[in-house]
């Protein structure tokens, strides 16, 4: 059981009050909040050990390679990569991905084939359009049901042998379904695909195994798990990561530059051109040291709770409607309130101090498929609470009396 009162201490901003309320914070799916644990650490870069990495000999210098290298190692470990090298760092998921497709632009030709899930986030999908008119590779849709579940059977039916990339979110950022990855990895496998998994949504909720999962990539970043914004990773296996050409040219990727000649670094440097966030890498490895000192398994069940309350008390309310009913769905609800338009239940939420998001959620092939402009989306972590929950629920009401 997880001690709520005691995490949300580790939380400053929990303390604030927003338009004279205090703060309810239900906008974790674009970003989540950072304890002061990761807070002290940043300062700590700071104010003890600023330097460059990987190039002094000097004290300050050593201590920060020190730091940012023992972050590669926390990230390694927390998702069980073989090693260390296999985790790149870069400035977040998007990032991530624009590397990773980058890369298959000189490994793709026209006739070969990449899958793609209707429930994708626009940067796991317009990085893949653009390798698409780069090499005349053809891109398809995995589509989806009602309950923004993705059809399998339709996916298994996609796959041939010219398929080469699959691509799709661990939970989608919109309506906070689960995709069955571990189905998708082996089937794709059988036909010699790789598959890229964007975690960007699943890393706060679970832990992933990559070696479990025996996927090719996956990515995501630090701000959804307690960390800064402006970094990331892209986990690829070392077959792969070898086999792609750096994204970047620029300083630390290299072994040797002359004018006539250039030769690169190895893993992990090669993907790493020029000065990186080091003090957001580290950083880095602090939320993640944070999130498993929470622990994930209890993250979870609480997580669950709080979805659980929250959906049978939406669904009370007369002319609502939830997108994304499926089985298997993280704390991400969105829904919509007759013909309200969600910008506006969502600027008289904020006057009450309730942060919530609105808008098409970067996804706009889930808002064509419901044929909507946009939801309201409240999304959880675990340093929510039901008592929130229930003002949420009230200020709600309030809102759609006003607008009605
Ligand atoms: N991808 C983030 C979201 O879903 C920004 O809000």
């Amino acid at each position: 059981m997880l001690d709520i009162k005691s995490i949300r201490k580790d939380f400053p901003i929990l303390q604030r009050e927003v338009n004279g309320k205090p703060l309810i914070y239900f906008d974790n799916a674009a970003t989540s909040q950072t304890p002061q644990q990761v807070i002290d650490v940043i300062v700590d870069y700071y104010t003890n050990y600023n330097a460059n990495i990987h190039r002094g000999v000097h004290s300050l210098s050593q201590e920060a390679t020190d730091a940012y290298e023992q972050a590669r190692i926390k990230i390694q470990t927390h998702f069980n990569a073989k090693h260390a090298y296999e985790i790149i760092y870069t400035a977040g998921t998007t990032h991530s991905i624009n590397l990773v497709a980058n890369g298959f632009s000189s490994l793709l030709k026209k006739g070969d084939e990449i899958l793609v899930s209707a429930l994708e986030h626009h940067s796991n999908i317009v990085p893949w359009q653009m390798m698409c008119e780069r090499t005349g590779a053809t891109l398809k849709v995995i589509p989806m049901n009602l309950n923004g579940e993705l059809i399998v059977s339709e996916f298994n039916s996609l796959l041939n042998e010219n398929t080469k990339l699959v691509f799709v979110n661990h939970i989608s950022n919109a309506l906070g379904t689960i995709n069955p990855i571990e189905h998708i990895i082996k089937e794709a496998h059988k036909v010699g695909a790789a598959v890229l998994v964007d975690g960007a949504q699943s890393c706060p909720h679970l832990k992933p195994d990559v070696q479990a999962l025996d996927v090719d990539f996956y990515v995501c970043s630090a701000h959804k798990i307690c960390g800064p914004t402006g970094i990331g990773m892209l986990y690829g296996k070392e077959e792969w990561l070898k086999k792609l050409p750096p994204y970047q040219g620029g300083g630390e990727m290299i072994a040797e530059v002359s004018f006539e000649n250039t030769t690169y670094a190895d893993l992990p440097h090669k993907f790493e051109a020029g000065t990186p966030n080091i003090c957001g890498g580290i950083a880095f490895g602090a939320a993640v040291d944070y999130m498993n000192s929470i622990g994930f398994k209890d993250i979870a069940a609480y997580e669950n709770e709080l979805l659980k309350y929250a959906t049978e008390q939406l669904n009370q309310i007369e002319d609502l409607k939830i997108y994304g009913t499926a089985t298997n769905k993280t704390s991400v609800i969105s829904f919509n309130v007759g013909t309200i338009h969600p910008y506006d239940i969502g600027t008289i939420l904020d006057k009450m101090g309730i942060a919530v998001r609105t808008g098409h959620h970067c996804a706009q092939p889930i808002m064509d498929f419901y044929k909507i402009p946009g939801t309201i989306r409240a999304s959880f972590m675990f340093y929510n609470t039901k008592e929130e929950i229930d003002s949420f629920i009230a200020s709600l009401k309030k809102a759609i009396m006003m607008l009605s």
